[in-house]
This record gives structure tokens, C-alpha cells and sequence, in this order.
């Protein structure tokens, strides 16, 4: 196992509580991957000896952006649906069964080739962590190939058999929930860690959702559900009365779901890329985190709703729009996915951490939102490794 010294950073983010300000931000610092992992971290001028050493001249260093939230199992794409809505149509789930017929026909091959692409785009951008959903097969075999293909590229699998209701049970939703909880459920459950639930009008009500999930948990899948992203409704409840790690969306809230989210710790996913391809309000991330609710930042990368991989984005959006600070931004967009992904092995700098870190070409993190859609991603590495 070789070490590696990193040393004339900047600004290094180690989003280490111990350390006091919310980012554990250190000046004129120094950083050791031992392996795959953390090996120390402190001031230059006492860092230790290692096998090897790279002066970064000033630049800083972040934690690896953890992407709680994409859909990237899908064939062909939905520009058309995007530019109607620039010009008045609004977005509606419905789209979903577009292309849910373009993913049946195409190859595995094909599916492969476009996850790989678009993993590669988010590492260029900075992320280390991945979670990926199906949701797009919605046949016993097309879930199950969704997941396998996803579980090729991140152990944060996520079983979405219950998207929308497809074209052929729209005479049997029922029919459909007994599919989704049981022979679908059966061949989910060996390749996904997750199981999800798009809780909506249009999609899945409050007690099909619950019955699903709860279904997911007797099969020993952990929960996280797409909640109140297109008015106010049932799930963020649910996501708080079954003990989800997540509740992402969260763009119609009532002070109810505040006060839920806050009192039982479930992670407040907020996905701004798609308020901003949907000309949606922006979630009002100000009243959650003045709640004490945690917030996670994710991409939602998907054909229909938004269609961006980048998490800088994100951030950028988060302190633009939704008027979070930019050190808040960055603790969500890492920390904050770590904690929705319920993996304190990541999202932070600190000795025994998996080493999954970004370099950028700037002094500091405030140049992600200071210098919007800059390419400013110098160097990434995952578990120790550059990428
Ligand atoms: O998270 N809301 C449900 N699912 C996706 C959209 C999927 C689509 O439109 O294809 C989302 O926004
Ligand atoms: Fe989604």
C-alpha cells in the first residue's frame, strides 16, 4: 500500500465536525491518502513523510461530491418534451412512460453504454458516490436488468419498480402494486440496496406507497421516497412514519412535513436542476435548515424532469436560488449525501475515510457558485485513486 502526500492546498474542506465551522475549512494544508483511505490531514509545515508528494499550489480540495439521487438506466432522450415546456407545456410524470418503452427496446449494450457516459460526465464534475435508480423497465426482466446494469457501477442500487403505473396495468393499478411487491420485488431484491416509491398524484397514493416500501423493508432493502415534488401531498409523512433515509424533492412542503422531517432526522433531498428544467419554484431550503432538518443536494439526473449531471450545477442553484450559503451548499452536496445514503465512510475528509476527493482549479469552494458552469474540476480521486 503506497501513500500519497498532498500538500500546498489552499483551502482544504474536511467537512470535520470536531474542527467547528460547518466545512472543518483548513488554510495552508496537508492531506495523506494511505491507500484507499484518509491517512492524516493537518497543517503543512507538520505533515509527515509519505511515498510520494504532489504540491497543488494553492488550490483546494473538497470531499467528493456524493450524488444521492439519479435515474440513469434509460434509452433516448426527451429534448422535444423539454422545449415543449419552455414554451408553456407543463412537466407532467407522464412522460416517464416515453421512455419506458425506449428502454424495453433497447439492449443491454446500449443501456450499459449510456450509464457508463453519464458516470463518466459526474466524475468529470466531481462525483465520487452514485446512488442510481431503476425505474424504467417496469416489467420483472426490465427491473431486474436495470439494477444488475446499474449495480455494475455503484453499490448504491436502487429498486423504483414503482415509478408510474405502466401502459398495460392502467385498467389494474392493484394488479400492478402486487407485481412491484412481489415476483419483481423477489428478483430486485438480490442487486438493489434501496427501495423507492414516486409518491404523487398520477403515480402511487399514500397506501399503495406504504404497502410497497413496507413490503421492500421486509426484504431487508432500507427506503427513500420521491415526495411532494409536484404539489403538497403524503410523502414526506410516510417517508418520516416508516423510518426512510430519505425524502427527496420536498418542493411543496406544509409545516407539518417541516416539523416531521426535522423531529425524526430523515434527510431532506433537494434537487434544483429540476425546478430549474421544469420552471418549477425552488424548494425553500432556507426553512428547512432553519428547522434543523439535513439537507442533501443531488443531481435527480434523469431524460424527462432534468437532464443535468453536474453537481456544481447544483450548488450553484442551491446558493443562487434557494439562498442557501455556499459553505451550506458543499456540506449538502457531500456531507449531506452521505447522510441520505446513510454511509459515514464518506462525504468527509478525515483519517480512516474512504479517500474519495476533488482538486479544483480555484483557491477556494466559493468559486463553485462565485463561477457558475466554469469547468473547475482539476483532478478527482476514488478510494485513493485518480479518475
Ligand atoms: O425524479 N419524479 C419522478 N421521477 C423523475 C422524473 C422521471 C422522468 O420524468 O422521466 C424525477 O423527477
Ligand atoms: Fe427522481
Amino acid at each position: 500500500m503506497s501513500s500519497l502526500l498532498l500538500t500546498g492546498i489552499g483551502s482544504l474542506v474536511t467537512n470535520d465536525p470536531a474542527r467547528g465551522d460547518l466545512l472543518g475549512e483548513l488554510h495552508d494544508a496537508a492531506l495523506v491518502i494511505d491507500g484507499s483511505t484518509i491517512g492524516w490531514v493537518g497543517q503543512r509545515r507538520d505533515a509527515p513523510v509519505a511515498d510520494a508528494a504532489l504540491d497543488l499550489g494553492g488550490r483546494a480540495v473538497i470531499p467528493g461530491f456524493v450524488d444521492s439521487h439519479s435515474h440513469l438506466v434509460f434509452a433516448g432522450d426527451r429534448a422535444e418534451e423539454f422545449a415543449a415546456r419552455m414554451t408553456g407545456t407543463p412537466y407532467s410524470a407522464g412522460g416517464i412512460r416515453t421512455t419506458v418503452a425506449a428502454t424495453r427496446a433497447a439492449t443491454d449494450e446500449q443501456l450499459t453504454a449510456n450509464v457508463s457516459r453519464l458516470v463518466t460526465e459526474m466524475r468529470r464534475q466531481g462525483t465520487t458516490t452514485v446512488e442510481i435508480k431503476s425505474g424504467y423497465g417496469l416489467t420483472v426482466g426490465d427491473e431486474a436488468r436495470a439494477l444488475e446494469i446499474a449495480s455494475h457501477f455503484t453499490d448504491e442500487t436502487t429498486y423504483l419498480g414503482a415509478h408510474v403505473v405502466p401502459t398495460e396495468y392502467a385498467d389494474d393499478p392493484a394488479g400492478y402494486v402486487s407485481l412491484v411487491t412481489g415476483p419483481m420485488l423477489d428478483v430486485a431484491a438480490g442487486h438493489a440496496k434501496w427501495i423507492d416509491v414516486f409518491v404523487e398524484r398520477g403515480a402511487f397514493d399514500e397506501d399503495q406507497a406504504r404497502m410497497i416500501l413496507e413490503a421492500g423493508l421486509a426484504r431487508g432493502l432500507q427506503a427513500r421516497v420521491h415526495a411532494n415534488q409536484l404539489g403538497e401531498g403524503p410523502g414526506v409523512q410516510l417517508a418520516c412514519s416508516i423510518g426512510a433515509a430519505a425524502a427527496d424533492h420536498c418542493t411543496y412542503l406544509t409545516d407539518a412535513d417541516i416539523d416531521a422531517l426535522a423531529s425524526s432526522g430523515v434527510v431532506a433531498g433537494l434537487l434544483p436542476a429540476i425546478e430549474f428544467s421544469t420552471r418549477s419554484p425552488y424548494p425553500d431550503a432556507r426553512r428547512l435548515l432553519d428547522a434543523g432538518v439535513t439537507v442533501a443536494l443531488a443531481t435527480d439526473c434523469n431524460p424527462g424532469s432534468g437532464y443535468s449531471s453536474s453537481m456544481p450545477f447544483c450548488i450553484a442553484l442551491a446558493v443562487r436560488e434557494m439562498h442557501m450559503t455556499p459553505a451550506e451548499a458543499l456540506w449538502s452536496a457531500t456531507a449531506g449525501g452521505a447522510a441520505s445514503l446513510r454511509r459515514p465512510d464518506i462525504g468527509h475528509l478525515t483519517p480512516g475515510a474512504q479517500a474519495d476527493l476533488t482538486i479544483l482549479n480555484a483557491p477556494t469552494h466559493l468559486h463553485l457558485s462565485y463561477r457558475p458552469a466554469v469547468p473547475l474540476i482539476s483532478q478527482t480521486f476514488i478510494s485513493g485513486r485518480p479518475v
